[in-house]
């Protein structure tokens, strides 16, 4: 597939959320449930948020969180099924890393279900899976205990 004329885009203002939400409909399993106004303030909190054009048609997305020192994380990379395997994931993954929000940061993290072998072509390395946790928002939790005030 010859891919020259395919553009990458950091201005956020330019995305397609209509588009948006149909690639992640496609080809995100995670995503399947966004919501336009959820994902709208994902994204005004996201920089750099890297666009991927076919002329008018929004082929791929990637978005990233970023202390802009220490500490950054990629989220949601997608290519569309019609244009994987002709390397734009991997272009758009080195868009993301080379901005100014994450090229100087001490540590790049990701997470992923099935594609650690894509990340690895680009040089990502496994990281000590027990020092991964999360807090799941919104489930039920422990009760919170009373705090006391004096
Ligand atoms: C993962 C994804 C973004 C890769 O995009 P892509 O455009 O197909 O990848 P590229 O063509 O740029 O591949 C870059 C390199 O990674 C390799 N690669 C791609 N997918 C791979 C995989 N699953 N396992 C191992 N290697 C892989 C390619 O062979 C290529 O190797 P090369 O540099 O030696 O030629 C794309 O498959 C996708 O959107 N998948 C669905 C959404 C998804 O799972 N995103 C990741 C969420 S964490």
């Amino acid at each position: 597939m010859d891919c020259r004329h395919i553009q990458f885009c950091d201005n956020k203002s330019k995305i397609d959320f209509k588009q948006l939400l149909e690639l992640f409909q496609i080809a995100a399993f995670w995503a399947q449930s966004r919501k336009i106004e959820d994902l709208e303030v994902a994204i005004a909190n996201s920089e750099p948020a890297i666009s991927v054009w076919d002329g008018d048609r929004m082929i791929g997305f990637a978005r990233a969180t970023s202390d802009g020192v220490y500490r950054a994380t990629i989220w949601d990379v997608i290519i569309h099924p019609d244009y994987q395997g002709a390397g734009l994931g991997r272009k758009l993954v080195e868009t993301l890393i080379s901005h100014p929000r994450l090229s100087r940061v001490e540590r790049v993290y990701l997470l992923t279900t099935y594609q650690q072998g894509f990340y690895a072509r680009i040089g990502f390395e496994y990281s000590n899976p027990s020092t991964t946790m999360v807090l799941y928002n919104n489930q039920p939790v422990a009760e919170p205990q009373p705090v006391q005030v004096r």
